[in-house]
């Protein structure tokens, strides 16, 4: 049976109930962490947003119906409670707890709500398996590090909101349901009833709407808002997900870096009281991949990836050779100190690379005496191995890794073996944060699958001036004016200069693939509108689960979101998605093709 609230005033939070309260009367309210039974009196650890409390119900002072109530009590019932702040005795302090030198002794107690035994403690760091934490989400959340995680991201988006409302920026909001807006990935369709066998799509971004508001005369827009991309799953991609979107006018790209690198130290101060140093590093994209295999980067360590292809060109060495002669290249790290991993451990890491997508892996380890040891320096003449060994810094202890393939390849294949050292060196420290810009990305990138260039940023990103004359006679060497915020090997936020020429746009459409046909029937609200006045722009968008879920060291995004999906899309407490019934469907024009099911 519970008992109603009427009457009673919370006066404080749990952990708001310090030593400068002994002696005053509070009122309490929340959920029983655990009861202690010690026989006439009933030590209760009371539990709300902020932490635990000690109560105590002694059967002496407090009567015998209301102790007889308490004997009732279990944990995850929700209670009301009033009572006198007192000290703790010396043997029942708890210097864990913020609270953990005082306690409330009971005066009236009631239930306001009874709990059946939970499916899992409601405790930090659980190791529940994380589909039963889903299914039972809501209870999942009561976890002292959720509710840590879910109130970090409210203070990041409320830092977030302050800066930029402090710098001028306009909160505007954009359409859940709109066109198609191209950022690379599927899109959710939404039915429409008014018009049969026409759909809405949910914005993947609120890309081309930011664009018209600056058109409009905004100058300043900022949103935080959902995104929807139906792709594939990973630890750090949701299905839906939170940017943190900005857009300004008449600036260029050192003023939208500039703002966003003030904002970030705001949001980090604010949050975390940790200070980013200004200005964040700058890379270049060709640079980003020349020396660490990745355009995101992990800047936490200082392996280097090395280009050795003008010492081994002739080295008659065939995989060297051949690699180099047919327009790729030849290069390695070194993984300091790594030389004497035992010859298993080389041989996992060759098999890792071909993960990678190489070939093999050929690996030099320098003995403590200078020697070698290496299936690979038979091949090669002395000069060839020492003029190697000295690019490449190798001292004895060392481990040299090389790939030798097409760049695309090495890169892969080299930035990732130097992030399995780092892992397997403990360099990746994640009480650290290191920030990098990565810019001058190219504009396009070659799709072997849709057998066509494609948008590496969106179709929207300005070319760099000086490569506009290329963009149909070379467009794999036209750069871009897109830039990432990259934080500890993560992609945290992207954005660009846009395009704000017609003409310039339909050359991009063009690009592209589509006819002008198509690119007007897709975007001819945006051109048209590019007749009437358009102030040059540009912006970007964090990723705000991203940013959480490394603020707080968090191995998965879904443990900084409520309510994620899980890796086939689905949610395993709402179940969604689900079957419609028929005559939702009639309604919409839609039948189920049954032969796709199952
Ligand atoms: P972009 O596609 O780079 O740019 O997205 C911006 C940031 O959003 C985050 N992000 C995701 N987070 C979780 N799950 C996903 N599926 C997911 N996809 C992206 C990343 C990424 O850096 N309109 C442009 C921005 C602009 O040009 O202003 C855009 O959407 O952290
Ligand atoms: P092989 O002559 O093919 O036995 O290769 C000799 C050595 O070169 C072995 O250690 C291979 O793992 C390594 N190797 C083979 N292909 C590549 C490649 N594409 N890049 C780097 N090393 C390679």
């Amino acid at each position: 049976m519970s008992e109603s609230i009427k009457g009673l005033v919370r006066s404080h939070m749990c952990t708001d109930i310090t030593e400068a309260l002994i002696d005053e009367k509070v009122t309490v309210m929340g959920w029983i962490q655990k009861r202690r039974d010690l026989g006439g009196v009933i030590f209760i650890d009371l539990r709300d947003r902020t932490g635990l409390l000690q109560i105590v119900i002694d059967q002496s002072t407090i009567g015998a119906e209301i102790f007889k109530k308490a004997e009732r009590l279990r944990s995850e019932f929700v209670i009301a409670l009033d009572g006198l702040v007192e000290l703790r005795s010396d043997e029942t302090i708890n210097t864990n707890l913020k609270t953990g030198t005082i306690e409330v002794r009971a005066e009236h107690l009631r239930i306001l709500s009874e709990a059946e035994t939970p499916p899992f403690m409601i405790e930090e760091n659980s190791l529940v398996k994380e589909d039963l934490r889903l299914k039972y989400r809501y209870l999942d959340l009561r976890r002292p590090d959720m509710q840590r995680n879910m109130i970090l991201r409210s203070n990041v988006s409320k830092a977030y909101r302050d800066f930029l409302a402090g710098e001028g920026f306009v909160e505007l909001e954009t359409p859940m349901l709109t066109k198609s807006t191209p950022e690379g990935a599927r899109d959710y369709l939404v039915p429409s009833r008014v018009h049969p066998g026409s759909f809405y799509a949910l914005p993947q971004s609120p890309q081309i709407f930011k664009q018209l508001l600056m058109l409009s005369g905004f100058d300043k827009y900022y949103q935080i808002v959902k995104c929807f991309r139906d792709e594939d799953l990973r630890a750090d991609r949701q299905p839906e997900f939170t940017q943190e979107d900005i857009e300004m006018s008449f600036v260029n790209e050192d003023d939208v870096i500039d703002v966003n690198e003030r904002l970030l130290k705001h949001v980090f101060k604010e949050t975390m009281n940790y200070d980013i140093p200004l200005p964040i590093k700058r890379i270049t994209y060709d640079e980003a991949m020349n020396q660490y295999g990745s355009d995101k980067p992990d800047t936490r360590f200082d392996v280097k990836i090395v280009d050795l292809s003008d010492i081994v060109k002739t080295c008659g060495f065939k995989v060297f050779t051949a690699a180099v002669t047919s327009g790729g290249s030849v290069r390695a790290i070194n993984a300091k100190g790594c030389g004497t991993y035992p010859r298993r451990q080389i041989d996992a890491l060759g098999e890792l690379a071909v993960t990678f997508g190489a070939k093999g892996m050929a690996w030099i380890a320098i003995n403590e005496d200078g020697t070698y040891k290496s299936a690979i320096t038979k091949f090669l003449t002395e000069d060839v191995v020492e003029a190697m060994v000295k690019r490449l810094d190798g001292k004895p202890g060392d481990l040299l890794l090389f790939s030798a393939d097409k760049n695309e390849i090495v890169f892969n294949t080299l930035g990732n073996l130097r992030l399995e050292i780092g892992r397997r060196e403990g360099l990746m420290d994640d009480s650290r944060f290191e920030f990098i810009s990565v810019t001058d990305f190219p504009l396009y990138e070659y799709s072997a699958e849709q057998k066509r260039y494609v948008s590496m940023h969106h179709p929207f990103t300005m070319p760099n001036l000086d490569d506009l004359q290329y963009l149909e006679s070379d467009p794999k060497r036209v750069r871009s004016e897109a830039y990432d915020i990259v934080l500890n090997g993560n992609e945290i936020g992207g954005g660009s200069i846009r395009i704000h020429q017609r003409d310039v746009q339909e050359r991009m459409f063009k690009g592209l693939g589509f006819s002008d046909e198509e690119a007007y029937e897709r975007f001819g609200f945006l051109l048209d509108a590019f007749k009437y006045g358009v102030p040059p722009h540009g912006g970007l968008a964090f990723g705000l689960d991203r940013v959480v879920m490394l603020m707080t060291q968090s191995k998965s995004i879904r443990d900084v979101i409520a309510f994620p999906k899980i890796k086939d899309a689905s949610c395993p407490m709402t179940e969604a998605p689900g079957a419609v019934d028929e005559k939702q469907l009639k309604e919409l024009s839609l039948s189920i093709d049954k032969i796709n099911l199952d």
